[in-house]
């Protein structure tokens, strides 16, 4: 990747896995510095030592851990949901986005420029775009991960208007391990089909970096994110 223009200090909750891991990735070849909250149970891989890296033990849903990761960021990167299905019923994303939101409380204003949130398709009139195989599994098979995706959405959309913070929802659709295209369709709303249900988490990440933070664009909106036909 191109290295940034503007490095910037970015905070990331979830990056020891899944697309919190590309981004930082991608973040920290980028040129920008990383502060990353990590549980210290986390089973997966450690991340590799990196000077602009800054590993942070804790919990997203312990205050002091969050304001301690927050430290001297610009942006804040939240992209933690349930992993594997093994812990689904454990829903973490709006009790995480209210910790963030009290956290940013303590920082002095206008430090926090923007706030991202890794949310997922389905929510607001975006349910009305997706199949009805979605549709289904939304209504009875993971109604509480739905629930718990708005109510982050809310809790991050009140906060950021109340205190000025530019923030985007990302809505991926169905997110795969694939190689990072940089293909992809971006849009407010958009109808989702079989056929392009699919987007990698390689491409969410280098979406929020190039899109978001780079190009300062989608601001105070939410995106859902698909691959492109
Ligand atoms: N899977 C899909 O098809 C899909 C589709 C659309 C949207 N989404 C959403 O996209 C996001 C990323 O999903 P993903 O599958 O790429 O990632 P993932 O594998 O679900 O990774 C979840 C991350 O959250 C962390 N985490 C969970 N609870 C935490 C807590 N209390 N404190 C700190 N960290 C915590 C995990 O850390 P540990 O290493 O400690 O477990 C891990 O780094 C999630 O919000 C997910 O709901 C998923």
């Amino acid at each position: 990747m191109k290295k940034t223009q503007a490095p910037k200090t970015i905070a990331v909750f979830g990056g020891s896995n899944g697309v919190g891991r590309k981004f930082v990735k991608q973040a920290l070849e980028l040129g920008h510095q990383l502060r990353v909250l990590i549980r210290p149970a986390s089973k997966s891989k450690a991340l590799e030592h990196h000077p602009n890296l800054t590993t942070i033990y804790g919990d997203a849903l312990d205050r002091s851990a969050v304001l301690t990761t927050i430290q001297n960021a610009s942006v804040i990167f939240l992209s933690i949901g349930p992993g594997s299905f093994s812990s689904m019923g454990n829903y973490p994303t709006s009790k995480a986005q209210r910790t963030i939101n009290e956290a940013v409380n303590e920082l002095p204003e206008g430090q926090i420029k923007r706030m991202i949130l890794v949310s997922v398709v389905g929510i607001g009139s975006s349910f009305e775009d997706t199949p009805a195989c979605i549709q289904f599994s939304g209504n009875w098979i993971v109604p509480k991960l739905l629930d718990d995706k708005r109510a982050a959405e809310d809790a991050l959309k009140e906060f950021c208007s109340f205190k000025n913070i530019e923030w985007t929802a990302l809505r991926p659709a169905m997110l795969n391990n694939c190689k990072l295209t940089r293909k992809y369709h971006a849009s407010e709303s958009t109808k989702i089909t079989m056929l392009n249900a699919m987007i990698g988490r390689a491409d969410v990440a280098y979406f929020a970096l190039e899109e978001i933070i780079e190009q300062n664009l989608w601001a105070n909106t939410p995106v859902t994110l698909t691959c492109s036909l």
